[in-house]
């Protein structure tokens, strides 16, 4: 039978099992392959890779990109180095990071829309207030607290759930919109102890919904201007919606810091145990310094911005491929079931959903593109690259590279199960980047996925609800094109 949830033989004592009830051993564990873009053979022209650029970035690269360990040469935004070797981006990211800066065109479009003199959060900040912002905020981010709020992920995963549970058994929800809501369920309770969820900010998940989404899609399409270099003062197309809505983070993120602000000196002794209390009482190892109430806001705007969407990417693609892929959805339900009931385990002892989990953003990473500037001229897999040359690990090439992965395009997330994980190299999979910039808020978004998805898995099975499939579109994350829907039964 191969991967349906229909079972029609009868069991030996003449009955027959529930419809919804697959075996694990009666599903056939054929690879399932997700739709991604078909890699180009012959070179675009500029004007096409500007199209194709604007449109989705992923579309431009050719086969070359994803069989040549380094791909160098002139193209619209400069001299490019595409590096998909190990060792080279070992190089980049850590044995000679500090020739390879964030590149400016990156940090123009994550600054899209920022008002001239607003604080730099850590993702787009440099230099030395890079590193004096990375010390003070590192403790936030400890697995020991981390682990503090798995009873809170838990909570705000179930009581979605929940929701579902009440409706029809066969209801279809959007599992992209339901992964962003539980996203921001537990965003609110851990930075703000629900300040977002009662409304007391000023505003709701669905305006807080709009505007990232609004955003993100804003500052998350490259626009051919900057591409090709043309001054700030020239009007970008979709600029104008990225300021509105960065504007309206920047005020409610300033009212959210000053509310805290005045009731930690009200109330020192009411005042709740949480990221943003912690941001405002962050101080530098070093100097003792704190934060200034204009960098916290950033921070804090920061997290939101880094945290929400690519976490809730990350859990709509797991559970569209687990929908497709029923014996591993299967696997990773017993492990869930058997799991204890303490969910602050569930981050490093269910093997079975962290390998799902794994291949889910090795396929699909969240963030599919990094890019530095090189400072001095060095050299990379045995390829020159120039002072000034981009120099571009992506991700989504990265891990779908034929010369690094058997069977790159199909879902096997046994490639990550203990015993074989041990054979992947460390710079061939990086979902959350790898050297002094790597993600502040991985152990976070790893122990709420594990947590969301053993949550899902113990409550519901999932199916598609149509054959069509979402396709992947990069805007900064990697989103899919279209809603996700999926049919839920209880089980
Ligand atoms: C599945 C979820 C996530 C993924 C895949 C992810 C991925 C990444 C990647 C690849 C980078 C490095 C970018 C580069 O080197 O250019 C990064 C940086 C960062 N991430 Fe995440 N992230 C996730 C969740 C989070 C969360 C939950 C937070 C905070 C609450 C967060 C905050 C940040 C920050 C502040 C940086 C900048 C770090 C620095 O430059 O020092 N991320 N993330």
């Amino acid at each position: 039978m191969s991967g349906t949830y229909s079972n029609a033989n009868p069991d030996v004592q003449g009955r027959q099992p529930e419809l919804s009830k697959p075996l694990i051993a009666d599903l056939i564990p054929k690879p399932f392959i997700p739709w991604a873009p078909r890699p180009r053979t012959n070179p675009v022209g500029a004007l096409m890779q500007l199209y194709l650029l604007a449109r989705n970035p992923i579309e431009t690269w050719s086969k070359a990109h994803y069989q040549q360990p380094v791909l160098s040469g002139p193209s619209l935004i400069g001299h490019v180095v595409v590096v998909n070797e190990p060792a080279a981006i070992r190089r980049v990211f850590i044995d000679n990071c500090a020739n390879y800066e964030k590149d400016p065109l990156q940090l123009r479009v994550l600054r899209a829309g920022s008002k001239a003199g607003a604080g730099d959060g850590l993702l787009v900040a440099g230099g030395e207030s890079w590193k004096r912002t990375r010390r003070t905020l590192a403790p936030l981010f400890t697995p020991r607290r981390v682990a503090a709020f798995a009873p809170l992920m838990q909570m705000k995963a179930q009581a979605r759930i929940e929701a579902w549970m009440r409706r029809r058994p066969g209801s279809i929800i959007e599992i992209d919109r339901e992964m962003g809501r539980v996203a921001y369920d537990v965003l609110s309770a851990t930075l703000f102890s629900d300040a977002l969820a009662d409304g007391s900010a000023g505003f709701t998940r669905a305006d807080f919904e709009r505007e990232m989404s609004q955003l993100l899609d804003s500052i998350g399409r490259i626009d051919p201007l900057d591409v090709l270099g043309a001054p700030d003062w020239m009007p970008r197309l979709h600029r104008r919606a990225a300021r509105n809505s960065r504007d309206w983070f920047e005020g409610a993120v300033t009212r959210l810091v000053a509310t805290r602000s005045a009731q930690m000196q009200a109330y020192p002794a009411r005042t709740p145990d949480d990221l943003l209390t912690a941001l405002l009482a962050a101080s530098d190892p070093e100097t003792g310094a704190g934060l200034s109430d204009g960098d916290v806001a950033a921070n804090l705007f920061t997290f939101i911005a880094a945290g929400h969407e690519t976490t809730a990417r990350a859990l709509a693609w797991t559970l569209h491929l687990l929908a497709r892929a029923p014996y591993w959805q299967e696997r990773a339900r017993a492990e869930a079931l058997a799991a204890s009931d303490d969910p602050s385990q569930w981050a490093d002892n269910l093997p079975v959903i962290r390998a799902v989990l794994d291949e889910s953003m090795r396929l699909f990473p969240p963030v599919p593109h990094m890019s530095r500037i090189a400072l001095e001229p060095d050299q990379l897999a045995g390829t020159s690259v120039p002072a000034g040359a981009i120099v571009i690990v992506a991700p989504w090439l990265l891990h779908r590279h034929e010369l690094l992965w058997d069977k790159p395009s199909a879902f096997m997330p046994e490639r990550f199960l203990p015993g074989a994980r041990e054979s992947i190299e460390r710079f061939a999979y990086l979902p959350f980047g790898a050297g002094p910039r790597v993600c502040i808020g991985a152990t976070f978004a790893m122990q709420e996925a594990m947590i969301v998805l053993a949550s899902v898995l113990r409550s519901v099975r999932l199916a598609p609800a149509h054959a069509h499939e979402p396709r992947p579109l990069l805007r900064i994350t990697l989103r899919p094109d279209e809603r996700i829907p999926l049919i839920v039964h209880p089980i």
